[in-house]
C-alpha cells in the first residue's frame, strides 16, 4: 500500500515507518541527555503506574477484604497502604514531569538547531537559488517544514514509557492469572491497532487542513498586497470568491477530521471498557471456584483500565512519521544544497576613494543555451562616471549583478583594483562597493535605521548622505525627522522618496564604487541631475557606474558605455555618441519622447 504525501511523492507505508524511526535517531543522537531524562522520567512513571496497580490489588487482599469479613481495620496496616499509594503518586508526578519537560526541550531544541541551520545557508546559498525559489516556500522550510519534521519527539518518551508499561503490566497479569491475563494480550493489540487506524484516516486530513491553511493566507496576502489593483479595478468580487472556496475547502476538511474523531473516540474508550467488563465476569466466576483471589481481578481489571489510554501516545508517534518525513526531507534538500558562493582570501590592495573597475571579455547566460552578455571587456578609471546605455532586456542590470557578485560570469573576469572579484574575502567586496537597483527596499523602521542598517554611523554622517542623495529636504519636514517609521516597506513614502532614501543608505557606506541600476527612475528629471552633480562633486570621489535613460543624466558622464545585442558596441562622450552612432541617438532620442511632460 502506498500513501501519497504532500510533496506527492508515492511512499510505502513500510519505508515512512523506516525512515520515521531513522529521524528519531538523529534527534536521540542529538540530544542524547535530554532524551534520557525524558525517557527515564517516562519509564519510571510507567512502572509505578503498573505498581499502583499492584498496591491496589495488595490492599484489597490483605486491607479491604479482612475489614468486610471482620468489621475492623487495621490501622498500620491502612498507615502502610496510604503511604504506600502516595509514595507511588508523588513518583509518578515527578516522572510526568521529567517526561514533558524532556520532551518539550528536546522538541524546542531541534526546532531551534534546524531553523538556525537552515537561516545559515538561506544566506550563504546564491541569489540564482534563492531566485528560483518562493518567499512562501523559504518560510514554510523554517516554520512549518522544521514542526513537522520534529513532531514526534513530543510522544516518543510517552511511547515509550507506555511500551514498557504495556510488558510490565502482561507479566503481571499473567503473575495475577493467566486467563484473565489472555484477555489483556487481546485487548492491547486492539487498542494499538484502532489506533493506527485512527491516525491513518485522520492524518491525511491533518496534512491537507494545514496545507489550505497556508493556501489561504496566501490568498489573503495578496488580496491586501494587491489592494490598489483589487480596488480600482473592481476585483472584490472575484477576490472574495477566490478565498471563500478555499475557505470551505479547509472547513470540509477540518469537519471530516472532526467526523472521524467523533467515531474513533468512543470505540477507542469502549474497547478496555468492555474488557474490564470480561475480566469481572470470567474473574467472578473464577473467585467463586476458589481458582484465583478477588485482588487478581482487582488488579488486571485496573491495569487493563489504566494502561489502554497511555496507548494512543504510540498511535500518536506513529502518525506523525508522514508528516514528519515529508518535513524533515524538505529541510535535508534545502541543507544538502551545495551551490555556495566561493569566497578567496584576498583583500583589495588600495583603499583610496575611487576604485579602478574593469571587466575583460565578460560572458553569461541565464541558460546555457541562450546567452545573454558576450565579451563585454571594458576599464572605469577611479573617480570617472561612466553611464551604461542600452535598450531594454540589453543586460544593464545583469551587468551590475555581475559587479556586484550576486551571479558570476561564465567567462572572462571582473576585477576591482586589479583583484578577481572571485578571490576577494567574504565581505571585501560589500565594503568597498554599493549597488542601488531601481526597486528600492525599505524595512519597517525608522528613516535612520534604513540608511544606517545598524551600522555605525553617526546623524551628521546620516544627514550628509540624506543630502547627497537629495533626500534631506523631506526628511526634515517628516514628523520625527529620522526618527520617522516608515512603515512596512516604507508604503508611507513616495516611490521617488523611497529611492532616494535607499540611495543615501548605500552612500553613507562611502563605497569607492558606486553601482546605480537605474536607481533614480523615479525621481524627477531635474533632482536626478542634482543627485548625479552632487554626487560628481561631493560623493568622496567614488567611482560611479549608473544605468540611466534620461539625456541630461547621461550628459552629465564622463563617458557613455553602450550596450547592445550583449556587447559593448561603443564608448565614448555623450556629445560623440550622439553625433557618430545612430543606433544610440535614437534609443536616448525615444526614451527623452516617452517620458512625460
Ligand atoms: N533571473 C533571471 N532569470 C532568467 N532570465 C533573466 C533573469 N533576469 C533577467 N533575465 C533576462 O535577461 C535579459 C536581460 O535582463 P536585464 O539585465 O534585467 O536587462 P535590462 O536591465 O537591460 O533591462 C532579459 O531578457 C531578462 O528577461
Ligand atoms: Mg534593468
Amino acid at each position: 500500500m502506498t500513501g501519497t504525501d504532500a510533496l506527492g511523492v508515492g511512499r510505502t507505508r513500510a519505508t515512512t515507518m523506516r525512515e520515521g524511526f531513522a529521524i528519531l535517531g538523529v534527534a536521540i543522537r542529538r540530544e542524547p541527555k535530554v532524551f534520557a531524562v525524558a525517557t527515564i522520567g517516562s519509564l519510571l512513571f510507567g512502572a509505578l503506574t503498573v505498581a499502583d496497580a499492584w498496591v491496589l490489588g495488595w490492599a484489597t487482599d490483605h486491607v479491604v477484604l479482612p475489614a468486610f469479613r471482620d468489621g475492623r481495620v487495621d490501622t498500620s496496616l491502612l498507615i502502610a497502604v496510604v503511604a504506600l499509594f502516595v509514595g507511588v503518586a508523588l513518583l509518578r508526578a515527578a516522572g510526568i514531569v521529567a517526561r514533558r519537560v524532556g520532551a518539550g526541550i528536546m522538541q524546542a531544541r531541534m526546532w531551534s538547531h534546524d531553523r538556525r541551520d537552515l537561516t545559515r545557508q538561506y544566506l550563504s546559498l546564491p541569489m540564482e537559488w534563492h531566485q528560483r525559489r518562493p518567499t512562501g516556500q523559504l518560510l514554510s522550510n523554517a516554520n512549518s517544514d522544521v514542526e513537522a519534521a520534529w513532531g514526534p519527539i513530543a510522544p516518543l518518551p510517552m511511547a515509550l514509557g507506555t511500551v514498557a508499561m504495556m510488558v510490565i503490566a502482561l507479566i503481571q497479569m499473567l503473575l495475577a492469572d493467566w486467563v484473565l491475563a489472555l484477555i489483556g494480550i487481546l485487548v492491547f493489540p486492539m487498542v494499538i491497532a484502532t489506533n493506527i487506524i485512527f491516525q491513518r484516516v485522520v492524518s491525511p486530513l491533518m496534512t491537507r487542513a494545514q496545507a489550505l491553511r497556508a493556501e489561504l493566507s496566501e490568498i489573503a496576502h495578496e488580496s491586501f498586497d494587491g489592494a490598489m489593483v483589487v480596488k480600482t479595478l473592481g476585483r472584490e468580487d472575484e477576490e472574495t470568491r477566490r478565498f471563500a472556496e478555499k475557505a470551505h475547502q479547509l472547513r470540509d476538511t477540518v469537519v471530516r477530521a472532526g467526523r472521524a474523531r467523533a467515531a474513533f473516540d468512543p470505540a477507542l474508550a469502549a474497547l478496555p471498557e468492555l474488557a474490564v467488563l470480561l475480566v469481572l465476569v470470567v474473574g467472578v466466576s473464577r473467585v467463586l471456584a476458589g481458582e484465583i483471589e478477588p485482588g487478581a481481578v482487582v488488579t488486571v481489571a485496573y491495569l487493563l483500565t489504566i494502561v489502554s489510554f497511555p496507548i494512543r501516545a504510540i498511535g500518536w508517534l506513529l502518525g506523525e512519521f508522514p508528516r514528519s518525513v515529508v518535513g524533515y526531507e524538505r529541510i535535508r534538500s534545502v541543507l544538502e544544497e551545495s551551490t555556495r558562493v566561493d569566497y578567496g582570501s584576498e583583500t583589495l590592495a588600495r583603499s583610496g576613494p575611487g576604485a579602478a573597475l574593469s571587466l575583460d571579455q565578460v560572458g553569461f547566460g541565464y541558460s546555457p543555451e541562450t546567452g545573454l552578455l558576450d565579451d563585454v571587456s571594458f576599464d572605469i578609471a577611479p573617480g570617472s562616471t561612466i553611464a551604461l546605455v542600452g535598450a531594454t532586456a540589453s543586460g544593464k542590470s545583469t551587468l551590475t549583478a555581475l559587479v556586484g557578485r550576486l551571479r558570476d560570469p561564465d567567462r572572462g573576469r571582473i576585477t576591482i583594483d586589479g583583484t578577481d572579484v572571485r578571490h576577494l574575502r567574504h565581505g571585501a567586496l560589500a565594503a568597498a562597493t554599493a549597488m542601488v537597483s531601481q526597486s528600492a527596499f525599505l524595512f519597517e523602521d525608522t528613516v535612520r535605521g534604513n540608511v544606517t542598517l545598524g551600522g555605525d554611523f553617526t546623524d551628521e554622517q546620516v544627514w550628509e548622505a540624506l543630502r547627497i542623495a537629495q533626500a534631506d529636504g523631506f526628511v526634515a519636514a517628516l514628523a520625527h525627522g529620522l526618527d520617522t517609521e516608515l512603515g512596512e516597506r516604507g508604503t508611507s513614502l513616495s516611490g521617488g522618496q523611497r529611492q532616494r532614501i535607499s540611495l543615501a543608505r548605500a552612500l553613507v557606506r562611502r563605497p569607492r564604487l558606486l553601482v546605480l541600476d537605474d536607481a533614480t527612475s523615479a525621481v524627477d528629471p531635474e533632482v536626478e541631475a542634482r543627485i548625479l552633480a552632487a554626487l560628481r562633486s561631493e560623493g568622496a570621489a567614488a567611482t560611479l557606474l549608473v544605468v540611466a535613460y534620461r539625456k541630461a543624466t547621461i550628459g552629465l558622464a564622463d563617458e557613455v558605455l553602450f550596450l547592445d545585442d550583449g556587447r559593448i558596441v561603443d564608448r565614448g562622450t555623450h556629445a560623440d555618441l550622439l553625433t557618430r552612432n545612430p543606433a544610440y541617438a535614437e534609443l536616448v532620442n525615444a526614451y527623452e519622447t516617452e517620458e512625460p511632460a
